[in-house]
């Protein structure tokens, strides 16, 4: 068997945002990297070199690590001295009879822990560093690989390692971030830490699987609460008439006090999604979890009808709607709240929508505009994404105009 300073080569299942520049960077660090992902279409496009999805620096990593000889991608694992779970973690229609009608899907990871279950051998590492609900570490990946025949903690390690990168500064963070690894038993800790230590700068805090797993959606769900306080806030104030940004500038300069900004509602799969895996395993002790998603969730629904209000002042109104992503300065829509809104503005045919998402050349569903004549030709302009092209309009260049600003920018 080989110690973890031996291990050198490495196989990573799913090539998306997080997979494919953990298996880039390996590969620049000196290990021997297989990667694997279900699309044939993604499988070619790194093999040559090229890359599918939108992050700072990663063409140019991707490229070199492919260019090396020690970055390839496959349909199929390979044996490795250790491999790397990097697949989606969703969820699915929970069914009526479920807590919050969502419930995790892990059928990724099950399918990807079968596929490289044949490949594994005595000596080698699996971690998980898919976000997964509690438990998923020991009662999937585990058990899938025990049920198998491979002596799991004795000579297979199995440990999880969940990923805390920002996009848009993933490079950076993959090496700078502190990580936290919890393996199945106090070997797999061990092996896995050491691993880690061989390519991150940051700390390699050293727990079990299941208080990793616990921090990771911690983490999201921290902050989930955090914007539903912020949120509320916003509603609270706006019935009362008061500027809700000004309220928390002034708060916020209490010494203990640091609230959040409102906006549109929460995006992104991870920050909309992490919480509901809490919920589900423990629905009688999260009340204030599932309050916050619900909250986050219900302030598209209050954009809109604020949308309405106004619209009902003009004949036929046009509306800038300025911004689609989830966040500021992505092109990723996914649980966009932004996205949602246009959406249903444009369902209701609440007046002429004029969209302008200035990280898209195009999108399927909308005639996307520019800023500038997004604005010049609207009677309400709604902002929904903080982004940095939208932070030079000014209250002053709006005229008349009915101004919406989910997101307090507009000074
Ligand atoms: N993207 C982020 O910023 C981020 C941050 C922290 C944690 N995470 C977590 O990391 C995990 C992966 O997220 P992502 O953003 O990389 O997802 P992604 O959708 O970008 O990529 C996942 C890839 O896995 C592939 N895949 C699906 N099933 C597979 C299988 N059985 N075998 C091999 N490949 C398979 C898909 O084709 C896809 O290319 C999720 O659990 C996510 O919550 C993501």
């Amino acid at each position: 068997m080989k110690g973890v300073s031996e291990f050198q080569t490495v196989c990573v299942m799913g090539l998306g945002y997080i997979g494919l520049p953990t298996a880039s960077l390996l590969a620049t660090k000196g290990f021997t990297v297989t990667g694997i992902d279900v699309s044939q279409k993604v499988v070619d496009t790194i093999n040559k070199g090229e890359i599918h999805i939108v992050e700072p620096d990663l063409d140019i990593l991707v490229k070199s690590a492919v260019h090396s000889g020690n970055l390839s991608a496959s349909l199929e694992p390979v044996e490795a001295d250790v491999f790397i779970i990097a697949v989606p973690t969703p969820f699915k229609d929970g069914g009526p009879d479920h807590i919050s009608g969502k419930k995790p899907d892990l059928s990724y990871i099950e399918a990807a822990t079968k596929k490289i279950s044949p490949y594994v051998k005595p000596g080698n590492l699996v971690i998980l560093e898919s976000t997964s609900p509690v438990g998923t570490t020991d009662e999937v990946v585990a058990a899938i690989l025990e049920q198998d025949g491979h002596a799991v903690g004795e000579d297979v390690y199995v440990a999880h390692c969940p990923e805390r990168v920002l996009p848009g500064r993933i490079l950076i963070e993959l090496v700078e971030n502190d990580r936290v690894v919890g393996g199945i038993n106090e070997s797999s800790t061990a092996v896995t830490v050491d691993f880690y230590e061989r390519f991150v700068r940051g700390a390699v805090l050293a727990t079990t699987a299941k208080t990793a797993e616990m921090v990771k959606l911690t983490e999201n769900s921290s902050r989930d609460v955090q914007i539903a306080f912020a949120n509320e806030l916003s509603m609270i104030c706006e019935t009362e008439t008061i500027d809700t940004w000004q309220v928390i500038e002034l708060a916020n300069r209490h010494p203990r006090v640091n609230i959040l900004q409102p906006g549109p509602g929460v995006g992104g799969h991870c920050i909309a999604v992490d919480p509901w895996f809490i919920v589900d395993r423990s629905p009688k002790c999260s009340n204030l979890i599932r309050t916050a998603r619900e909250v986050n969730d219900a302030k598209p629904e209050w954009v809109i009808e604020r949308v309405k209000k106004c619209a009902d002042k003009f004949k036929s109104p046009t509306i800038a709607c300025l911004g689609l992503a989830f966040k500021a300065d992505v092109d990723d829509l996914r649980e966009s709240p932004a996205f949602d809104i246009v959406k249903k503005l444009q369902a209701e045919k609440i007046g002429e929508l004029l969209i302008c998402e200035p990280n898209l050349k195009s999108h399927d569903d909308f005639d996307l505009c520019t800023l500038d004549d997004a604005i010049k030709r609207a009677d309400i302009v709604l902002l929904l994404v903080d982004h940095k092209s939208f932070k030079k309009c000014k209250a002053s260049d709006l005229g008349e105009k009915v101004v919406i600003d989910t997101r307090g920018v507009i000074k």
